[in-house]
């Protein structure tokens, strides 16, 4: 992977991969890396980049994107989105080839300005504008808030490649080959998952509405900007955006807990030893102080059943459960069905804090609530697994 490779008719992949960058966004671990991918197009009468990389891997896209160039000038720089890990080296390009013409939209202007000081060369498209390569053929379709307010897909309609930028994408490098048919799913999907519950999924609506929009497109592959690249089966991949957006949650179950010492963990796989009485046996049981956020928001994406168990501290929800409830908030969830349950010692709380989040996320609720003081008798640990039992019976 350290020169631009080939992946459609006078198309190249020139991305890279990172192993640094620890968390995305500041914000999500990336145990097994992270892949910016950009891509060239190289028509007969002119060549169209699509989007860049993240800056600080400049010497490296360059090196791929000017080998691809084989001698050419760059003439068009497709920004799909102007956040910094695609559009990061924009600035830097304009130095090479001064006469880069950028392809946007209306609300890429701005943010061009504000990022890189950029007001000229910039030629707006709006859905269905078209830009003749030379042999190539690129149509744009805006898919605004996806995730953000100037994002949009460029399609080539020559080789049918629907470059999606970050739909469609997934954490993790590349390792070894890039496409689907190169890869293990089993390795990408989870991935693929984790990526679109912290990025994607708060704008899940919006992902019905680009599929409508995209499905009239005859598509042949998928080029997102992160992760697999898409060839071998375009159908499932489609699927499964499908599926993530409209929440049709696997039967299974994800059981979090925040505790300190061991009660509330207690209580917690009571719920999950009810779920197995209810012959549910794909359960998750996380330890929110101890598994990152990102995958248990991706669990909690993946399977229908949800379980939220919480000691209380400072007389409200126990930190990490708070930040979770916070999280769960943003992205509005539909189609789960929610069991509570809080512990308290020397003041109640946590459980009327998850009363109150249940009352706002809307989510079917199952009973009991169970509250347990100090350390859970035999009777409560009873409750639990009814918990666990009445939402496996939903499932
Ligand atoms: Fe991968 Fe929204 O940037």
């Amino acid at each position: 992977m350290h020169n631009p490779i080939q992946v459609s008719n006078d198309t190249w992949w020139t991305g890279v991969n990172d192993f640094e960058t620890d968390l995305f966004e500041s914000l999500w671990p990336l145990p097994q890396g992270v892949a910016y991918n950009a891509y060239l197009i190289t028509g007969t009468n002119a060549t169209a980049a699509i989007d860049t990389v993240k800056g600080p891997h400049f010497d490296e896209y360059i090196k791929k994107l000017t080998q691809a160039l084989n001698g050419r000038d760059l003439n068009y720089l497709v920004v799909n989105h102007m956040e910094p890990d695609h559009a990061g080296l924009i600035s830097q390009l304009k130095k090479l080839w001064p006469d880069l013409k950028f392809i946007g939209n209306a609300k890429t202007v701005p943010l061009m300005k504000g990022y890189h000081g950029i007001t000229e060369n910039i030629l707006t498209v709006k859905d269905g504008d078209a830009l003749d390569l030379g042999g190539h053929v690129l149509k744009f379709a805006a898919v605004p808030m996806l995730h953000w307010p100037e994002s949009m897909v460029t399609f080539d309609e020559t080789t049918g490649v629907l470059f999606s930028n970050d739909s469609f994408g997934g954490f993790g490098a590349h390792e070894g080959g890039i496409f689907d048919d190169e890869k293990l799913q089993s390795r990408w999907e989870d991935e693929m998952l984790r990526y679109y519950a912290a990025i994607v999924a708060k704008y899940s609506n919006v992902v019905q509405m680009a599929l409508k929009k995209l499905s009239g497109l005859k598509i042949k592959n998928i080029f997102p900007s992160h992760g697999t690249l898409f060839r071998k089966d375009i159908t499932s991949v489609i699927n499964l955006y499908d599926k993530w957006s409209k929440q049709e949650g696997e039967r299974g179950a994800v059981v979090v807990y925040g505790s300190m010492y061991g009660n509330t963990r207690r209580m917690a796989e009571a719920v999950c030893t009810g779920l197995a009485q209810a012959k549910v046996y794909d359960v998750r049981l996380y330890d929110a102080s101890r598994v990152d956020m990102s995958v248990i928001l991706r669990d909690i994406w993946k399977f229908k059943g949800l379980a939220i168990l919480s000691c209380t501290y400072n007389t409200l929800l126990f930190p990490q459960i708070e930040s979770l409830c916070s999280k769960l908030l943003n992205r509005m969830p539909k189609n789960k069905i929610l069991g509570i349950a809080g512990s308290y010692s020397w003041s109640k709380g946590a459980l009327t804090a998850l009363q109150a989040f249940a009352e706002k996320i809307k989510l079917e609720k199952v009973a009991p609530e169970v509250e347990v003081y100090a350390a859970p008798t035999a009777e409560d640990l009873k409750q639990c697994a009814e918990l666990g039992f009445n939402i496996g019976e939903k499932l």
